[in-house]
């Protein structure tokens, strides 16, 4: 697309629920809705504004090779991704969950998670994880999973997991406990290093509009 244009990478699920009202803010509405589409370029009431439907861990792959100009990624996946061409301006306070180490219940974790031991640990996140066990001097073996991983210490495949917890229904359905917290998660806005500079009016009032609207919504 032309200077003029711009691509906006989301995910579909609960982010572009969360994203519909500061887009709507920003003027922005999508002519389709991806969960009933199979299309994964969708326009927008803009003739020079589209969005692009991407996994959320892809989000900020999109936005740092510049295929999207912006987009809107957890920061869990963003701590993961690691924040090479990206600008992050806003945090939007939307998808908003805590980034935890969970066991069986029953599980002595104090005990087993004394400086020096080891531990197997399931996770989506393995740079996450393998900083928070550095950091308390705890040998990890890290099992690389990509969803369910509540089931990993059910059937002896971890001790422990890594993963988000908001209501904590997951855990409660599965028996496990959230035994320590490792960071809060919301999700962010990216933005290309470049776009952000040769697109600067049409970005701009964007952010503008986004910031607007977490502003009302945390007074
Ligand atoms: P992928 O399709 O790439 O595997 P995913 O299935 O994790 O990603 P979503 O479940 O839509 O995608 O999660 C998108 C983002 O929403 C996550 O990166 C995280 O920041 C946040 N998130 C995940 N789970 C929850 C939750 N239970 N409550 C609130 N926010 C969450
Ligand atoms: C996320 C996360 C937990 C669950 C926690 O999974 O991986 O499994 O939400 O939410 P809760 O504390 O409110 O139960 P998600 O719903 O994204 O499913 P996924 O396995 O497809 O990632």
């Amino acid at each position: 697309m032309s200077d003029q244009s711009l691509t906006i990478a989301l995910s579909k699920g609960r982010i572009f629920e969360e994203t519909l009202p500061l887009l709507a803010a920003a003027g922005i509405v999508p002519a389709e809705e991806p969960e009933k589409s199979r299309k994964l370029i969708i326009g927008t009431n803009h003739d020079n504004i589209r969005l692009v439907i991407v996994r959320a861990t892809d989000v900020p792959t999109y936005v740092q090779y510049g295929a999207a100009d912006f987009g809107i990624a957890g920061k869990d996946v963003l701590i993961e991704h690691g924040g090479d061409g990206l600008y992050q301006p806003l945090d939007l306070q939307i998808a908003q969950c805590r980034m935890m180490v969970a066991v069986r219940k029953g599980f002595d974790y104090a005990a087993a998670s004394q400086p020096g031991s080891r531990l197997r640990i399931a996770t989506k996140y393995p740079d996450i994880a393998a900083e928070h066990f550095a950091a308390k001097g705890v040998h990890v073996d890290i099992i690389k999973l990509y969803g369910s991983m509540e089931l990993a210490p059910l059937v002896g495949l971890s001790d422990a997991i890594v993963d988000l917890v908001s209501t904590g229904n997951t855990l409660k359905a599965n028996d496990l406990e959230a035994v320590e917290h490792i960071v809060d998660i919301s999700s962010r806005l990216v933005v290309n290093k470049a776009a952000l500079k040769t697109k600067h009016a049409l970005i701009e009032p964007i952010i503008r509009a986004f910031a607007g609207v977490v502003q009302a919504e945390g007074a």
